[in-house]
């Protein structure tokens, strides 16, 4: 049986599926594939492991053959993935829930950290060999201890997001599609509708996933709804954010500051973006760590196998023959 793998994985996948007697049609470089691509290297195999930025719909399935058996996401987002095709098709879904948790939280912190105490524009300045000395006025930011963090999604992520927000003496705000009761409980945190959200945070980090009702839900009127000192972080999903609107929100000084990691249109970025000073960008690095990624490498691989071979899988968003 054949396995597509859209990139090149940490090597414990291939190793897995190796000693599996898998044989492995690698995708041969670091870019991601052109749809051309994709669609010539998943025909006529068993297994797909893709990326976030694999479109994998009903023209790839087809192009697949009827002989797939599951598509597994390196990544926990599935919003690149159509759920519904593969469940007609009788095609198993998996993804890495879990495992990049921590990664992620870290992340949305470390955006947030380095737009809010300067830390890109300080690094900028003391390489650029203009740097006079330590300056009672230089770069203030801001400080978060006894402020209000809105966490919007309380999911795994949100909620280590969160539980890192108390760390730092915050208290905790949360909304979303559903109410977190166990989380809440552990963060000592208070559900409000996102408007309220919007209007009390100091820092509103998004986790929710990208759906038709998600899409832009961070829009002009929301921007203006947060206060001039608050900050947004984005570690979720780039069109959660109306990008166009952001921009202009940080340029005229709606909010303070902004943390991306995911971006609309990844990886082109709205013109106007990088021009700015209080915001900070990073290639979507939420799981680039290298433990989160060999992990996720193991799961997919371990699923793969499973599926394939008959057995119980873990971490499936669609069962096989459903
Ligand atoms: C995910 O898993 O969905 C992240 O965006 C990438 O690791």
């Amino acid at each position: 049986m054949i396995v597509a793998v859209t990139r090149r994985l940490p090597s414990v996948a291939a190793e897995i599926l190796t000693n599996a007697g898998l044989d492995i049609r690698q995708h041969p470089n670091d870019d991601p594939p052109t749809r051309q691509e994709l669609l010539e290297l998943v025909a006529g195999v068993d297994a797909v492991v893709c990326l976030l930025s694999d479109r994998i719909d009903s023209e790839i399935l087809d192009a697949a053959g009827p002989q797939l058996r599951i598509v597994a996401n390196y990544a926990v987002g599935l919003d690149n993935v159509d759920l519904d095709a593969c469940k007609v098709r009788g095609i198993a879904v998996a993804h890495t829930p879990g495992v990049l948790t921590d990664a992620t939280a870290d992340m949305a912190w470390a955006l947030l950290l380095a737009v809010s105490r300067r830390v890109v524009e300080g690094d900028a300045l003391v390489r650029s060999g203009k740097w006079t000395g330590w300056s009672p006025l230089q770069l203030l930011g801001a400080s978060f201890s006894g402020r209000t963090f809105g966490v919007v999604g309380l999911g795994r992520i949100g909620a280590a997001t969160a539980r890192r927000a108390r760390g730092f003496g915050m208290r905790i705000v949360y909304s979303g599609r559903s109410r977190r009761e166990e989380a809440a409980r552990e963060l000592d945190a208070t559900y409000v509708p996102l408007d309220t959200l919007l209007q009390e945070s100091d820092v509103v980090s998004l986790h929710c996933p990208s759906t038709p009702d998600t899409r832009h839900l961070i829009d002009a009127p929301a921007l203006r709804r947060m206060k001039p000192t608050a900050y947004l972080v984005n570690t979720a999903r780039g069109d959660v954010v109306d990008e166009q609107a952001l921009v202009e929100a940080l340029e005229s000084g709606v909010i303070a500051g902004a943390g991306l990691d995911v971006f609309e249109r990844e990886p082109a970025l709205t013109p106007g973006l990088t021009d700015l000073p209080n915001v900070v960008l990073a290639p979507h690095l939420g799981s680039a760590t290298t433990s989160t990624r060999q992990e996720m490498a193991r799961m997919v691989a371990e699923s793969v196998v499973a599926v394939l071979q008959d057995q119980p899988a873990n971490h499936l968003a669609v069962q096989p023959g459903s």
